[in-house]
């Protein structure tokens, strides 16, 4: 969590900051802050709330200085205050720290540092860590690198750090484990920001910091080190991002955004990969290994939050198509329950931002008990990424809003493709079949397209629920994940309670929940359970509960008996859910608008949770 960015170099490094922590704010947004390294001194400024508090805060202050750091906070150590707001000084003042993280041992060090008589003006690990590294520059008399080195060697945790000096301007110190730190290469100037939405409008070079690495900065150049002061060589890469990519573009969220782009994101996710007519379908990122998900006993997939609903939904193809059983696990209750990993699992591990710290620890864990792990990831150059040992990114480009829209539909996307191609090599599906799901694959874009011309009849749903206190969400089989999907969404942004439950649970314990006041969304497209679904919409009605029916265009018979319906286009039952979640994530979004709920930035949340 937390979005940091410095800058070091001739420009106006208040502004690259301010604009940086703007572009970051969808990471955290209880307080942001900014130091300034100038004429020997720092200007410190920092302010609960998010970063256009800020900006209010210092208007009209000096902030000049060709060095800065700033800090866009999601709580994990200490109420959201000023107080608490990074960037974090030393005792004497000179140093200032901005951190994302958490540093597990904070507690101990600060006491020893207490009894020395040091006092902490916050109740952030992000303090101590800043006063450590200051103490034992003085007590070694070192540099400051290499007080940070030995501070890292000591330190438990997780961190993304930069540090900056009031004494020379001209450095920037950052580190990382655990937490995303990539630096922008300019010409006599260095970027450095938690992803690189902060950097692309300045420089498309950019080198990612690797865990246990240290890099020193000066305009003149960079040096990097590890924790052991071995020095390593910078991978510099050049990244492929747009700034449109990053903008609104005139939507009035990035989630509505996000939400449109849904034709082009599916799109982008199958092209160069799928070519129905020719019968073409070829992964590159996972060719070399595919044959291991061909002979797996069994595949493991880890994922959080929406990514684990899209595995939920490979798991019935993996199961339908390919015959190999699958275990979806919550990423961080698989890493705490020494798990059996066995020779011939395959592990698939899903994430958007790459970064998500149980998942990328759970899939240490699996690699250490000897899993080869695919990595199914939108943030390229992310950590899972680069932990997995072979992997296709889902190309879906950045999604800023935090509740994760896109990302969904083409990790489906993908995962269906990899499903189709093991069941291909497996033999376990008819050629026919194969080809008829390559082909309808290919039309789920402009499918997709037409679900969302139907925005209007979510819209009216929307203002008719927008003062309701739960939801209930059901579906069955293919569309099950969809319903746990779509009252996720609505629970993050609008905070109406929500739960998403297999249509036929429901008379095991939810059905004691139905009243005129309970508004419930069936999942009911045509299918192989249509029937079944219908007979719990009956039940719903019976018991005087609101029907919303997602239907499949054409549908005569749910329209009778549901309160309102939405109709979405016809499409083969497995890859319905691309389709099916369209109308759930507008719903959502639309309820979250009218009750004045910040979309974008819902409380208490953060788009990459890179903390336990
Ligand atoms: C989705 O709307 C959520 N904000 C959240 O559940 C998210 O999907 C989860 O944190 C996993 O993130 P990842 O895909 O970046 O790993
Ligand atoms: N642990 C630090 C704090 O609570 C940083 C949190 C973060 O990464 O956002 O301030």
């Amino acid at each position: 969590m937390c979005g940091i960015v410095a800058y070091l170099g001739e420009r106006d490094a208040y502004h690259v900051v301010l604009k940086g922590l703007k572009r970051l704010e969808y990471r955290g947004y209880d307080s942001a802050g900014i130091a300034i390294s100038a004429d020997d001194q720092l200007k410190l400024f920092k302010k609960k709330g998010n970063v256009s508090d800020l900006e209010s805060f210092i208007e009209g202050k000096d902030l000049s200085g060709g060095a800065a750091i700033g800090h866009t906070r999601w709580a994990t150590h200490g109420e959201p205050t000023d107080n608490n707001a990074h960037p974090h000084l030393s005792s004497d003042g000179s140093l200032a720290i901005i951190h994302n993280g958490i540093i597990e041992n904070y507690s101990s060090i600060k006491q020893e540092l207490i009894n020395k008589g040091h006092v902490f003006k916050s109740d952030t690990d992000s303090e101590v860590a800043i006063h450590f590294i200051e103490d034992i520059q003085k007590n070694n008399h070192c540099a400051l690198d290499e007080a940070v080195r030995i501070a890292l060697t000591k330190i438990v945790g997780a961190y993304a750090i930069v540090i900056a000096d009031k004494h020379d301007p001209d450095l920037l110190i950052a580190a990382r484990k655990g937490s995303p730190l990539v630096i922008g290469v300019g010409k006599g100037e260095y970027f450095l920001a938690s992803d690189a939405t902060p950097i692309v409008e300045y420089t498309n070079e950019v080198v990612y910091l690797n865990d246990y690495e240290i890099a020193v900065l000066r305009k003149s150049g960079m040096i990097l080190k590890n924790i052991e002061d071995v020095q390593t060589n910078p991978y510099v890469q050049t990244i492929d991002l747009e700034l449109d990519a990053i903008e609104k573009g005139g939507y009035k969220h990035f989630m509505l955004k996000e939400i449109f782009e849904q034709p082009k994101s599916i799109q982008d996710a199958l092209r160069g990969r799928l070519n129905a007519a020719k019968g073409d379908l070829a992964l590159g990122g996972i060719r070399d290994y595919v044959n291991r998900i061909v002979s797996a006993d069994r595949i493991i997939i880890l994922a959080c939050g929406t990514s684990w609903h899209a595995g939920l939904v490979a798991e019935y193809f993996f199961e339908d198509w390919c015959r190999v059983p699958v275990e979806v696990e919550y990423a961080s209750e698989f890493r705490y329950r020494n798990p059996i990993v066995r020779e011939g699992d395959v592990i698939i591990a899903i994430s958007q931002s790459g970064e998500t710290a149980d998942t990328l620890a759970a899939i240490e864990l699996a690699k250490a008990k000897g899993g080869i792990i695919f990595g199914v990831v939108n943030a390229v150059g992310s950590s899972i990424a680069r932990a997995t040992h072979v992997g296709a990114y889902i190309h879906a480009g950045p999604e800023i809003g935090v509740a994760s829209t896109k990302a969904f539909t083409s990790q489906v996307t993908v995962l269906s493709m990899i499903a189709m191609i093991v069941a291909y090599k497996k033999g376990t599906i008819s050629q026919t079949r194969y080809h008829e799901l390559l082909a309808e694959l290919e039309t789920i874009p402009s499918k997709v397209e037409k679900a969302l011309e139907l925005s209007e009849e979510s819209e009216k749903i929307a203002r008719m629920f927008s003062d309701a206190t739960n939801f209930l969400y059901l579906g069955r089989g293919y569309n099950f994940p969809v319903a746990l999907e779509g009252a996720l969404k609505l629970k993050e942004i609008s905070y109406i309670h929500a739960e998403g439950y297999p249509a036929a649970e429901m008379k095991h314990g939810p059905i004691a929940l139905i009243d005129e006041e309970m508004p419930v969304v069936f999942i009911a497209t045509r299918d192989s359970s249509y029937d079944k679904i219908v007979s719990n919409i009956q039940e719903v009605k019976a018991r005087k509960g609101k029907v919303i029916a997602i239907v499949t265009e054409g549908d005569v018979l749910i329209p009778k008996i549901a309160d309102y319906v939405i109709e979405v286009p016809v499409t083969n039952e497995a890859l319905m859910p691309l389709v099916s979640v369209i109308p759930l994530q507008l719903l959502s979004y639309y309820i979250a608008d009218i009750r004045g709920c910040n979309v974008d930035q819902p409380r208490n949340l953060a788009k990459s949770v890179t903390v336990e």
